[in-house]
């Protein structure tokens, strides 16, 4: 689009329920905070000019906004007055004169490009006004859009409606396009003669008529124009964005055997043919490639698994794990910071940490890098081809060999060169016949014992 647009965000609201010591627009969802995807939606949609309306955190929240090629400006909003008066308070910004003016709401984390795309096509079809509505099955508390010959006439607040409005379906979602070059004039003639007596930017609609324009209506997916006021919302939008993100992995060709246990991060990356087992958390910064199989009850963060490695189950991969091709990282098992090197197998109970591994490597069960002194961390190495036996500790600094071996339970604290052998525990030494000796001699102290009670 070549017209100029200005989006302006509504984020001045208190939260008051969401009973909360930060913004409400910070809060999360699939751990990004709720303005940051509003404002993804927007640079989505081509637009990189936004004003930001704020109340409390202000500082936060530009912080969560900002992005590279997006130009901020912030404005405070003082005294709560309304919606209208909160556009205003971005008087100086759509003073600069766009085309488009886009009003958005810091709380409905869920809205895409694609509804903000059609209602600014509204306004170059000859628009005054496009406002972005749904159909619900429950339109309490909503403003209803009332539309007469397919034009929208004005929009009624829930408290505001007559019994006959508040049948409506049809209602607004809050977000709306106005004409850029109208819009301080439209916005300057409304008033706050209404119910709660606050300045409503939806009467935006019949101030514009008023003046011999048009208004219209854009019709979104209810979900995407779901705001959030209480936690229960925000536990109510995740969902529906984690059941948005799953569906479209699936059909991009992702596996998920009970998608509604697997929570995806903001930033998950998965490849086609991956699989996901049951109960997968993903925390951020994850990607995974094709082939691989994320096996149930694993936690991965800050991780990246290459093509055709498994995971799991009852795995971590904490931030740093890099799992090299067919990589194998097994039950109770724990990664971090650790590159893990193609075909490597690390099958039970172990953790892994400040560490690299070569190609082909077997870790034993139970192998630990004793990668913390108490204060600092230390690094331990690991070539090719080299097994490391069961129950081992890696005390590092230390750096083991290709093709190393370290026999079981050892604790290593010196080097191992290549193709060396190394033990570091106590020979066993066998006594013959002394295990029936010794029992022997238990049962009779214990006799001996009896007898001097009795
Ligand atoms: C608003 C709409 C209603 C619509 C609903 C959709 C008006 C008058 N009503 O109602 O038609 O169905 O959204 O969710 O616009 N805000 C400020 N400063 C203010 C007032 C509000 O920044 O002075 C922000 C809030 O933080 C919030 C947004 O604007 O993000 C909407 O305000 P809110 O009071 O929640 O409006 P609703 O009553 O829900
Ligand atoms: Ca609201």
């Amino acid at each position: 689009m070549t017209r100029s647009c200005l989006a302006i965000v509504l984020a001045a609201g208190d939260s008051t329920r969401m009973k909360s010591s930060r913004s409400k627009v910070l809060h999360p969802v699939a751990g990004k905070p709720m303005i940051a995807h509003v404002i993804d939606a927007l640079q989505a949609a081509g637009i990189a000019e936004v004003a930001l309306v704020l109340g409390r955190d202000a500082d936060q929240v530009e912080k969560a906004a900002a992005r590279p090629g997006l130009s901020l400006a912030s404005f405070i909003q003082t005294e709560r007055l309304g919606t209208a008066h909160a556009v205003l308070a971005a008087r100086d910004a759509i003073a600069k004169g766009y085309d488009d003016v886009l009003v958005v709401y810091g709380d409905t984390p869920l809205i895409t490009e694609a509804p903000l795309t059609s209602a600014r096509s509204g306004l170059q079809d000859g628009n005054d006004v496009v406002v972005i509505g749904f159909e619900t099955a429950d339109p309490t508390g909503y403003g209803r859009l009332l539309v007469e010959n397919g034009a929208l006439v004005a929009i009624r607040e829930h408290k505001d409606a007559t019994e006959a409005e508040r049948a409506i379906t049809l209602c607004n979602g809050g977000l709306m396009a106005i004409d850029g070059r109208k819009a301080l004039d439209l916005l300057g003639r409304i008033g706050n003669s209404n119910a709660k007596s606050e300045y409503y930017l939806t009467d935006i609609v019949e101030v514009a008529r008023a003046a011999g324009g048009r208004a219209s209506v854009v019709v979104a997916p209810e979900a995407e124009l779901t705001g959030c006021n209480t936690r229960a919302e925000l536990a109510y939008i995740e969902k529906l964005w984690q059941e948005r993100r799953r569906r479209e992995f699936m059909l991009a060709g992702v596996s998920m055997i009970a998608p509604e246990t697997v929570f995806l991060s903001h930033d998950t990356v998965l490849a086609p043919d991956v699989l996901i087992e049951p109960n997968v958390v993903f925390g951020p910064g994850v990607t995974v490639e094709a082939d691989a199989i994320i096996h149930a009850f694993s936690h991965l963060e800050g991780a990246h698994v290459g093509p055709g490695a498994t995971v799991g189950p009852y795995a971590r991969l904490r931030p740093g794990a890099h799992l090299g091709a067919d990589a194998k990282v097994g039950n109770f098992c724990e990664v971090k910071k650790a590159e893990i090197g193609e075909g490597a197998k690390i099958n039970h109970l172990t953790y892994i940490g400040d560490a690299t591994i070569g190609a082909r490597t077997n870790i034993g069960a139970g192998t630990i890098t004793c990668n913390y002194d108490g204060v600092n961390k230390h690094e331990t190495h690991i070539g090719a081809d080299a097994f490391i036996g069961s129950n081992s500790a890696l005390v590092a600094p230390v750096t083991i060999g290709d093709r190393a071996l370290v026999a079981s339970g050892s604790v290593i604290t010196d080097d191992v060169p290549a193709e060396a052998l190394a033990f570091g525990r106590a020979r066993q030494t066998v006594k013959p016949g002394r295990a029936v000796e010794l029992k022997a001699r238990y049962q009779a102290a214990k006799a001996n014992r009896k007898g001097s009670k009795d």
